[in-house]
Formats: structure tokens, sequence, C-alpha cells
């Protein structure tokens, strides 16, 4: 079994394997060099030989326990028919809401739009490459969805003010967004996807009182769901406030910790495997300092299910150096 899921299956506490969020990027020269060809970030990613070679990238370089699938939690709205752009320096924009055209769309359309994703997970699991480490297939979190497909663009720090006026738009998409979703997780795993992470990038946004709606029922039917198909499923509620009972109510085999909460306090309060938590920023930092935030997070679970990785995607700027010596201080511990 691979390192990863002896951690999250087998809750062994003796090994610390590493994968790190957006592994496959900008940080890397070999990316920028396909990037700069290709302009268009949704083709880049429906074009299953380029993304197969950038998902194995970073594998090629350092001795990381998985390789996360290059492709974008905004695939799926793209597969329902918004529009989706990626413009520089601004980040996701996507087109116009029509919840009419939405509606129509049937399996069929949306696997159609998106299939050469599942044909790079198909690629990238078979690589020899891959050997006894993890191929991880992922989606975004029903409300992080919502958030993008509504607000047309990254909500940065607050959500628009009529953001929960229309609530027969929002429970439409939500019910939408369930079924396509399961769809995407299902043929992710159906060709090799071995552990699948759910991305609630967003969760941070919300009120205590409005988590049930927008994000414990429909992410708890997704996990359900994820578990009935024998796949571990980890959950990554970036920002949430109290992740005790978040572990509690949607219980995922893991789950993923920003770098926002005291590790302690995870320690303390959560028994499941846990990942992740390092700040992205200690990257662009010294070797020294790097290696001592390292340890930090090693030795405070050394008696926990405990998968390496950051609180947040690698930033863009990070010297790959730096991503080396993070890899061999994991390794080494
Ligand atoms: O982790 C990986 O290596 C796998 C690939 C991956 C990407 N996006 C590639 C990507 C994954 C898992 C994602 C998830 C994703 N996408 C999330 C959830 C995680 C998070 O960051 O909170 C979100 C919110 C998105 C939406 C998204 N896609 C944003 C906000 C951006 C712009 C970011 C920016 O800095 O401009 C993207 C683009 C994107 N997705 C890039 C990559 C490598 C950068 C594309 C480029 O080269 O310009």
């Amino acid at each position: 079994m691979s390192p990863i899921k002896e951690v999250i299956i087998n809750k062994k506490t003796d090994i610390s394997p590493i994968w790190i969020m957006r592994q496959a990027g900008r940080y890397l020269p070999e990316f920028r060099e396909i990037r700069k060809k290709n302009q268009n970030f949704i083709k880049l990613c429906l074009n299953h030989n380029l993304s197969t070679e950038i998902t194995l990238q970073p594998l090629k370089r350092f001795n990381l326990d998985a390789a996360i699938i290059f492709s974008d939690i905004l695939m799926v709205p793209y597969g329902l028919g918004q529009k989706v752009e990626f413009k520089k320096d601004l980040g996701p924009l996507l087109g116009d809401l029509n919840l009419e055209k939405i509606s129509k769309i049937d399996d069929i359309d949306f696997v159609e739009k998106i299939y050469p994703v599942y044909k790079a997970i198909n690629l990238v699991s078979k690589s020899e490459i891959t050997n006894n480490k993890s191929t991880i297939g992922f989606v975004g979190a029903p409300w992080t969805l919502l958030v993008y497909m509504i607000n047309q663009q990254s909500p940065k720090l607050k959500l628009k003010k009529d953001f929960f006026d229309n609530s027969f738009l929002i429970n439409r998409i939500l019910t939408i967004l369930e079924k396509f979703l399961k769809v995407h997780i299902k043929n992710q795993i159906d060709n090799g996807a071995e552990v699948i992470q759910i991305f609630d990038s967003w969760a941070g946004l919300l009120n205590e009182s409005d988590l049930p709606n927008y994000i414990y029922i429909p992410t708890l039917n997704l996990v359900d769901y994820i578990k009935s198909l024998n796949t571990p499923v980890i959950c990554f509620p970036r920002g949430i406030k109290n992740y005790k009972s978040y572990c509690e109510i949607i219980n995922p085999d893991a789950i993923c910790i920003d770098y926002e909460v005291d590790p302690l306090k995870i320690l303390n309060e959560i028994k499941i495997p846990v990942q992740g938590g390092m700040n992205p920023k200690v990257l662009l930092t010294s070797k020294e300092n790097l290696k001592k935030e390292a340890k930090k997070y090693l030795n405070i679970f050394k008696d926990h299910p405990y998968i390496f990785n950051l609180g947040h995607g690698v930033l863009p700027e990070t010297d790959p150096n730096m991503m080396d010596y993070l890899v061999k201080i994991v390794k080494d511990y």
C-alpha cells in the first residue's frame, strides 16, 4: 500500500509521507516553459499529454508520495457550460450564470467536455513514476464552486452584498453541483484516482449559522458517496473556524489544515489523520527557518497519523531548491 494510504487507512504514525498543494505549477521553470506556449489555461488542462507531463514534473524532481492531477476545480463550471477564463494577475473570471442552460446539461455532455482530465489521470496512474505513490483526484466543494459561479471571480475578502438574495438559484445550483461532482469523482476514481481531496477554499467566508446549509449538508453527501466507492477522502475547509465540529459532522478519512490554525490545538481536538498546516511563505525564507518550521509540524504530529503538506498552495515565487530541501527534511525525519 502507498505511504499516504498507510497513513489514512492504517493510521500509521512511523512514516511521514509528503505531497504539496499546487506542486505542479508556476514555481517550476519547466511548467512556465509549457505555460508560455499555452496561454489558454483551460485548453492546457484539456490537453491530456501536456497535463500528464505537468502532473509528473514535480515527481521527477522531488521524492514526493503523490501525484495530484493538473486540472482545476473550475473545470466543473466549465463542463456545465459556464465560461471560465484565467486572466493574468486577475485570477479566474467566469461568464454569466445561465440556470436554464445549465439545467439542460446531461452527464454525457459534461463528461465529453472534460474527458481529457480522466485520460490524464489514467496515464498518470499507470506511469511507472507513480509506482507506490498515490494518484490524487480532487473536486471543489459545492460551496466554493457556488461562490465562483455566482460571484464570477475570486471573492477575495467578502461576498457580494446580494449573494444570498436568490435562494432559488442557490438551491438549484447546489443540487446540480452535487449531481455532477459525483459524476466527476466517479470518473476520476474509475480512471485511477486512489484518493480524493475536496477543496473548500472559501469555507472561511460563512458565519457559523450558515454552515449546515452551504457546507455540512452538501459536503457530507459527497464524502459519503466517495466512501461508498471505497476511496479515502481528504477534506480541506480552508479558514473554517471550528475544525473540530467540522470533523465530527463530516467525518472525512483525513483533514487538511490551513496555516492559521494552531497545530497543537488540532492535535488535542482531532482524532482522524491530519494533513498540511505549514505556511507556504516559510519556503520564501531561509533553509534554517524552513527546517525549524517543518520540524515543528513533524514533532507535533509525530505520534499522530500525519501527511506533510502546506496550509495552502505553494507560492509561484518559491525557489525549487527550497522545495527540494523541504522534501529531504521530511524524508530524513
Ligand atoms: O495542486 C496541484 O498541483 C494540482 C492542480 C490544481 C490547480 N488548481 C492548478 C492551477 C489544483 C488542485 C487547483 C485547485 C484550485 N483551483 C482551488 C482550490 C485550492 C486553492 O488554491 O484554494 C481553487 C480555489 C482554484 C481556482 C483557481 N485556479 C484560482 C484562484 C487560480 C488563479 C490563481 C493565481 O494565482 O492566478 C487558478 C489557476 C491555477 N490552477 C493555476 C494552477 C497551476 C495557475 C495557472 C497559471 O499558470 O496561470
